[in-house]
């Protein structure tokens, strides 16, 4: 699909090349911004170019899962990481991803969004959104991550497909006040460009609270399930390397992936 020079976020692009933003790619379609991300990398764009979609016919989740990415209502981007971090701490860029975006949506919305890990945005008891951090090959060497993001902000309850219903929302639904996708892409690069520097300079170690702070998920009874077991307990917070803690009845685990559950939700 064609990208498109005139669109609504060129307001939000700032900066030189390396600012997170310095330039915003649209386009009306496409299968992913992941995919044009990734290309963009190994062509060596400088970092904090970013892609946007207007709606998505293949959006990517985490563990395979389709995003359901339909047009006019919410924001689907990735943002070309190229950060100053050892290997081992690439990872943790999903969290801080998280931050972010829990900090902008909550210049928003106060007070409305929680963070569930390792990648989820929800409001009340729904999933509004998800970060997708993947490794990409860089074109000019040191690590590549394309930070994609996904948000249902002005999604319409009866434009949730059957089997969201249960278990998605948006900041329209929760709010009943639509929101300027712009302004809130703008809060959010800003954000992100802050918690970014900050892990870079000092760490994940500063990051973890506010994490915590946006967590939906400390002192309630969860499962966890990975390629090798299934864990139950409470989940008591998150590590300095960003591990979720689980206390169980053989004491605490530290989980590194998996798909968690929510036990008093339901899911
Ligand atoms: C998840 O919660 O499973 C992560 C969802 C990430 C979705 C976003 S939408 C923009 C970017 N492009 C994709 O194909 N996926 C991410």
């Amino acid at each position: 699909m064609a990208e498109l020079r005139d669109h609504p976020y060129r307001q939000v692009e700032r900066g030189a090349p390396g600012t997170l933003g310095w330039k915003i790619h649209y386009y009306s379609e496409l299968d992913s911004t992941q995919q044009v991300a990734a290309r963009l990398a190994a062509a060596g764009e400088a970092a904090g170019v970013t892609v946007i979609a207007e709606s998505q016919t293949a959006g990517r989740g985490r563990m395979g899962h389709l995003w359901f990415s339909p047009p006019g209502v919410n924001l689907y981007l990735t943002v070309v990481l190229r950060p100053a971090l050892a290997a081992e701490r690439v990872p943790l860029l999903s969290l801080v991803g998280g931050v972010a975006v829990a900090e902008a949506l909550d210049e928003h919305a106060p007070k409305l969004p929680r963070l569930k890990w390792p990648n989820d945005v929800w409001f009340g008891e729904r999933k509004a959104g998800g970060i997708l951090a993947e490794a990409a090959p860089s074109g000019s060497g040191g690590p590549v991550v394309l930070l994609g993001i996904g948000l249902n902000l002005n999604l319409p309850a009866d434009r949730l497909p059957a089997e969201l219903a249960a278990t998605a929302t948006s900041l329209l639904i929760e709010t009943g006040r639509p929101c300027d996708r712009a302004a809130l892409l703008a809060s959010l690069l800003s954000r992100l460009a802050s918690r970014l520097a900050q892990i870079e300079s000092a760490g994940f170690e500063p990051i973890a609270p506010l994490w915590e702070h946006y967590s939906l998920m400390t002192d309630r009874q969860v499962t966890v399930r990975d390629a090798s077991r299934t864990i139950s307990g409470r989940a008591i917070g998150i590590d300095k390397q960003g591990a979720l803690l689980v206390m169980t009845e053989r004491g605490t685990e530290r989980v590194i992936a998996g798909e968690v559950r929510i036990e008093a939700f339901g899911r």
